[in-house]
């Protein structure tokens, strides 16, 4: 089982995504560990590339990468090439033949990833392009919800916010129904993609309609980087009609989550204490974040078994 890249949901299949899910327990077991730290990817590199800013996915990845003992190369735009003008192809086949086993990209693109991996040997890992697909969020998040509730067979998930702009929304539907959880999306119209008939899922505009029924509440950012435009009349209003609140969080089912893949606007979608809310799994998500990346890296990079892993014991 060589697998060569992880671009989109789709590509991984429920099968290829319930691998990762499994890989996932041994290496929560191994971040348990007085030191979470295992040769399993020794002698491997991992070029991690963001032409776009972020926090928890960088972080985590190159976390992962150093638990496994990978070799971990930053390549911080700013001071590169790029901006001598080198384009993407150059910059790529450049990282290519310096030896590098695989190549994390984030690129504001969409498409970015399908790209490169022409230009490339190295297995390539889709960390978020432009406003497609974010698979390994996806992933993380189905391993959060599995953990907190159990399968995600029949459980309702509702999604709640910015999807027109959310890669995040788009990598979770298809995941989220591939193991057969049920899907809402809520959000004024005008930040609803056009397409949602052919995405298997409920729409509504009415947040506070749909609350009793969910297992989940995933909570989008509001992506003004992407709005060219406006797309509601205030933060104030869109707060009042698709903000979690407190009141809202209390009708609530008893077993129910809260999530959000951050960075969150305190007081636009979600009030301000409420990442501290008993039901929020917000901080749970960039733990497994990172357990979810090193599973991802073993199965694109390690013994090429899912079942006989190697290189799990302690040095
Ligand atoms: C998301 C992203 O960058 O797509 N964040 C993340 O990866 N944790 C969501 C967002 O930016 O709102």
């Amino acid at each position: 089982m060589i697998k060569n890249h992880i671009l989109g949901i789709d590509d991984l299949g429920k099968s290829g995504i319930e691998d990762i899910l499994a890989l996932s327990d041994h290496f929560y077991e191994v971040n348990t560990r007085r030191i979470p730290k295992v040769p399993a990817l020794r002698g491997k590199t991992i070029a991690l590339l963001f032409y776009e800013d972020s926090t928890r996915t960088r972080l985590s990845f190159e976390t992962a990468s150093k638990r496994l003992s990978a070799d971990s190369l930053n390549f911080s735009i700013g001071s590169s090439s790029v901006k001598k003008g080198e384009s993407l192809r150059d910059t790529i086949e450049t990282i290519s033949a310096m030896g590098v086993d695989a190549i994390v990209v984030r690129h504001g693109s969409s498409g970015v990833p399908w790209l490169l991996q022409r230009w490339t040997d190295a297995a390539v890992i889709n960390a978020g392009d432009g406003s497609h697909e974010h698979p390994t969020q996806a992933l993380l998040d189905c391993y959060t919800i599995r953990k907190n509730l159990g399968e995600l067979d029949g459980k309702r998930i509702t999604i709640v916010g910015d999807i027109k702009h959310s890669r995040v929304a788009r990598s979770n539907v298809k995941a989220f129904l591939a193991l057969g959880a049920s899907v809402t999306l809520v959000g004024p119209k005008t930040l609803m993609p056009f397409n949602t008939e052919d995405w298997g899922v409920e729409t509504t505009d009415k947040f506070d309609s749909v609350i009793g029924d969910s297992d989940v509440l995933y909570m989008l950012r509001m992506q003004l980087e992407r709005q060219q435009k406006s797309f509601v009349p205030s933060l104030r209003e869109y707060a009042k009609e698709y903000g979690l609140s407190d009141r809202r969080a209390q009708s609530m089912k008893p077993e129910s989550l809260i999530m959000h893949p951050g960075p969150m606007n305190r007081g636009v979608e979600i009030s301000s204490n409420i990442k501290e809310h008993p039901k929020s799994v917000v901080n749970n998500q960039v733990a497994n974040g990172v357990i979810v990346r090193m599973s991802a890296l073993y199965y694109l990079l390690g013994s090429g078994s899912v079942t006989k892993l190697e290189g799990l014991n302690d040095e």
